[in-house]
């Protein structure tokens, strides 16, 4: 276990915010977790836990007054096998792209799709992470824990954790309440492609990769491919991947929408409500590569907001509420932070 007092968060959220915590603290199994956690007298009780995983869609808006923990549970075990699949127990401190990585070699097949996301296999399962017509929660079959109030632990089946575009219960009911310390993924002992979200199929093309003979691995690194064309690298320019979520409207808004602006790229969610791509709502409002003082709306990405250099959480906040604003005034629709702003 590592404790350091007055740490520095600056390389544990990947917008590059410099603030402090009272305690940071990283442990390397779930005993050392639950020692942390046991109610007093039985250890010395933890203050404002902040569970953290790689930073990845994290806003800090100024130091934070508790501890913030961190896993180091990086083990991947076979834990169960039939005919088609294989269920793999990921530590929640895993890199979520190395899990990919290990799948791959191991000739497990389903998450191609959800390459270089940033992020670790704890916060995977609280985010239900997605991309490229993919999502956690299709993988998951089991996720585990410890309560932060008791230190006890928890197994939740996937059917119980709520899962939803970008939420589960994690981020709802029991938000700030648990720490995920493994999660069960059902992979696929044979690869079976899903092309099907816009994109992908041409930047196979592009590649020289034909979709008769494609390999996990060609898929793998067409995914790198078009990430690393279009999302900023934070290690370069900081950022949170999308800031917002794309938002959902009811069909009479997305009409009188469509009756402005007949190309509005648009996706029927099949319970009668449209998804209206965020990216498109903010560049339509003006604010495509448009900066904010120390913080600025990507010109690639508009769903993606960066540090320009040395901005605090406050620079990038005044940004998020600008667009926000702006994309209420012209469509009515009301932008909601996919971040997590502390
Ligand atoms: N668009 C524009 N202008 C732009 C860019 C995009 O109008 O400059 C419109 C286009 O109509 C495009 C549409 O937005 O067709 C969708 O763009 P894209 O396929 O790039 O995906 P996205 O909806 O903007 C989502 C996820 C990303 C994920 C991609 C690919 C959310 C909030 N974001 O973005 O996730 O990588 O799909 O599947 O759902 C993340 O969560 O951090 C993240 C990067």
């Amino acid at each position: 276990m590592r404790r350091e007092k007055n740490a520095s968060l600056l390389r544990h959220n990947t917008f590059g915010i410099d603030v402090r915590c009272t305690e940071f603290i990283e442990y390397e199994s779930v005993e050392e977790l639950r020692s942390l956690l046991a109610p007093p007298p039985h250890s010395e009780g933890l203050r404002n836990i902040l569970h953290i995983g790689a930073g990845s869609n994290l806003l800090f808006c100024g130091n934070y007054d508790g501890s913030v923990l961190h896993s180091r549970i990086r083990s991947v075990e076979r834990v169960g096998e039939s005919d088609e699949e294989v269920w793999l127990r990921a530590g929640g401190g895993i890199a979520f792209d190395d899990l990919i990585a290990h799948c791959l070699g191991q000739g497990l097949h389903g998450m191609e799709n959800l390459s270089h996301i940033p992020g670790e296999v704890g916060a995977s399962a609280v985010q239900n992470i997605g991309a490229y017509g993919a999502e956690a929660k299709d993988f998951i079959l089991r996720v585990e824990g410890v309560w932060l109030a008791s230190g006890e632990t928890f197994s939740m089946e996937n059917e119980a954790c709520e899962y939803a575009y970008r939420q589960s219960i994690f981020k709802q009911a029991l938000k700030g309440k648990a720490a995920i310390t493994h999660v069960t993924f059902r992979l696929s002992k044979t690869f079976r492609p899903r092309l099907e979200y816009g994109g992908i199929r041409q930047a196979l093309e592009e590649r020289g990769f034909s979709e008769g003979s494609l390999t996990a691995a060609q898929l793998r690194q067409t995914i790198i491919g078009i990430r690393e064309e279009k999302l900023p690298d934070p290690a370069v320019l900081g950022n949170a991947g999308s800031f917002f979520m794309n938002p959902v409207v009811s069909k009479e808004l997305f009409l009188q929408i469509q009756a402005h602006y007949p190309e509005a790229p648009h996706y029927a969610t099949g319970d009668g409500r449209v998804k209206v791509p965020a990216a498109w709502l903010i560049e339509q409002s003006g604010w495509k590569g448009r900066a904010m003082g120390r913080a600025a709306v990507h010109d690639r990405q508009p769903l993606v907001l960066v540090n320009t250099g040395d901005a605090t959480g406050r620079d990038i906040l005044n940004l998020c509420e600008a667009v926000r604003r702006s994309v209420d005034e012209r469509f009515g629709i009301s932008l909601q932070p996919e971040v997590n702003i502390i």
